[in-house]
């Protein structure tokens, strides 16, 4: 399986913060957010990984990561023009997937959760069309809402409804077969003028091709999309960082547990941030600590 980074976006919810950066290079708390669902993609085995970006902020991504290669993956980069919706990135990154199946991660998503890994790749191995997620949340308008039947079947998914049937929200990481490629050419803007992963979820859902899997209250979905988010994800990582000793998103980490890299590559990219408490964790971890 393929996996895209979607970090695109004007990011206007966020300005002036984000009026000459890209949202998805702002730090969370001790690393770019980019760095969050790239660790998903890692956790996912995922190794071949396409980011889009605009075209004004793709430079940043390629001194980000280069192609990949320093922590065992092969990162290769498309600029999308317009922000013409996240279903785009399908037809952005049609040459990048080939005949493979394919794994979309928003660019400003960030998951964290118990077991997570394993989670992912049971849905990776069961997904026969499309696996999304449903996550319980109190503000369902804000995003991609699916409504259930009571075996948690999904019954319909809708883009920001403003009477939300259900209170589960659909996160920005989904799995599809091959054939998305094919459902994104023939999407049609919605109102506000995008091409809808919405529709494109919809297209498999009304084949009987689509899996929602509910992710547990214990895993934490955070959004990045204002001030407050931003800050509180911040927070978040610190937090368990510091008081539980868990290391998300490090990068460099999950490459050498994946024997993507070995321990003489963990201390070598480790000494390069070794003024960094990420660095000092990065050799701790590569000397057995
Ligand atoms: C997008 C999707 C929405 C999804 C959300 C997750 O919304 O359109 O379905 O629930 O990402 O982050 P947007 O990027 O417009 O907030």
């Amino acid at each position: 399986m393929k996996g895209i980074i979607l970090a695109g976006g004007s990011g206007t919810r966020l300005y002036p913060l984000t009026k000459a950066l890209s949202k998805q290079a702002l730090p969370i708390y001790n690393k770019p957010m980019i760095y969050y669902p790239l660790s998903v993609l890692m956790l996912c085995n995922i190794r071949d990984i396409l980011i889009i970006s605009t075209p004004r902020d793709i430079e940043v991504f390629k001194e980000m990561f280069f192609n990949g290669s320093d922590i065992g993956l092969n990162i290769s980069y498309a600029s999308q023009d317009k922000p013409r919706g996240i279903a785009d990135a399908f037809i952005v990154g049609k040459d990048f997937i080939k005949e493979d199946n394919v794994a979309l991660i928003l660019g400003d998503n960030i998951f964290y959760g118990y077991k997570f890994e394993q989670k992912l790749i049971n849905a990776i191995n069961n997904n026969k069309g499309a696996t999304i997620f449903g996550y319980h949340v109190e503000n369902p308008c804000d995003f991609g809402v699916v409504e259930f039947d009571n075996k948690y079947n999904a019954l319909s998914i809708e883009e920001k409804p403003k009477q939300p049937k259900s209170n589960y929200a659909v996160p920005g990481l989904y799995f599809y077969n091959n054939e998305v490629v094919e459902i994104a050419k023939k999407v049609k803007p919605s109102d506000r003028g995008e091409l809808e992963i919405t529709s494109i979820n919809n297209e498999y859902l009304k084949k009987g091709n689509l899996k929602v899997e509910l992710l547990e209250k214990e895993t934490a979905w955070i959004d990045t999309g204002t001030y407050e988010g931003l800050l509180n994800a911040a927070k978040f990582i610190e937090t368990i960082e510091k008081r539980q000793n868990i290391h998300i998103g490090y990068i460099e980490e999950i490459a050498y547990k994946k024997g993507y890299i070995n321990k003489e590559k963990l201390i070598e990219l480790s000494k390069s941030l070794i003024k960094t408490e990420y660095g000092k964790y990065l050799l701790k971890v590569a000397n057995g600590g």
